[in-house]
């Protein structure tokens, strides 16, 4: 793993900006894997000040999503569609037969996720896999005790995500409890992964992944340790931990 350690929430995020832009450039058809989140926010921004500067050709991408709430329209302004047509899709000019969210408004859930396994698969697999990580050490929605095998499928969000989510919505009781995810073997199965973090809320599933020897299901992040190409962008918060 290739883990850069940066100053703070900025520097991570022009860090990562940085090298998505670089991979990106490298390869016009690139597919890439996509998070949302606070974490990726400062990415997605950066991102678009270098393409504003010296424009990306982005005509022949392909995007992927790693999750999306059940039950939540895309018009919905806490959906991951609403997310990342604000923070991504419009300021890049990426049109929208490019990207690929999962529907979690299909009538059928599993249905919905072989559909979205097989799309994944048509296009080629994913090139470059944008990740952040929950204080619990989720990956996507994959939660503590998930199988490492998973393909992307319905998922119970664990309450401390849901508590961690609640920012984002009028009250608790509006976060949506279940969500479609790529599984972790999906994930893995990415020819690249980067992971970034930023925060102390981070430092437990950060100290995990590069402290401990131990690749452990309670802490789904762990099983980064065992994928060929993994960089880690990660603020000294995340980094020291006191543990
Ligand atoms: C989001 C996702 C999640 C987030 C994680 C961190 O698409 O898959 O795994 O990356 O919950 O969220 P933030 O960045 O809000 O702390």
């Amino acid at each position: 793993m290739n883990t850069i350690v940066v100053k703070n929430y900025d520097e991570m995020a022009k860090k990562g900006a940085e090298i998505l832009y670089q991979d990106i450039s490298s390869n016009p058809k690139i597919t890439l894997g996509l998070a949302t989140g606070g974490t990726q926010i400062g990415v997605y921004t950066h991102l678009r000040k270098l393409h504003e500067n010296t424009p990306l050709d982005l005509k022949d991408i392909t995007t992927f999503n790693l999750d999306e709430y059940i039950g939540l329209a895309p018009e919905s302004d806490n959906s991951y569609h609403f997310y990342m047509n604000k923070y991504f899709f419009q300021p890049m000019g990426i049109s929208k037969k490019q990207t690929y969210l999962p529907n979690g408004l299909a009538e059928d859930i599993a249905e919905e996720c072989k559909r979205y396994e097989k799309l994944i698969v048509e296009h080629g697999g994913i090139d470059i896999q944008v990740l952040g990580v929950g204080s619990n050490g989720h990956i996507g929605f994959n939660e503590p005790k998930t199988s490492f095998h998973c393909r992307t499928h319905e998922v119970n969000l664990a309450e401390s995500t849901i508590q961690a989510n609640a920012r984002y919505f009028d009250s608790i009781e509006d976060v949506p409890k279940k969500a479609i995810s790529m599984g972790i073997e999906t994930i893995m199965e990415a020819k690249k992964i980067i992971l970034f973090a930023s925060g102390s809320k981070k430092a437990k599933a950060i100290y995990q992944l590069l402290r401990t020897d131990e690749i452990d299901a309670d802490w789904p992040v762990t099983i980064l340790k065992t994928h060929p190409n993994v960089t880690i962008v990660v603020d000294e918060a995340a980094y020291n931990s006191d543990d």
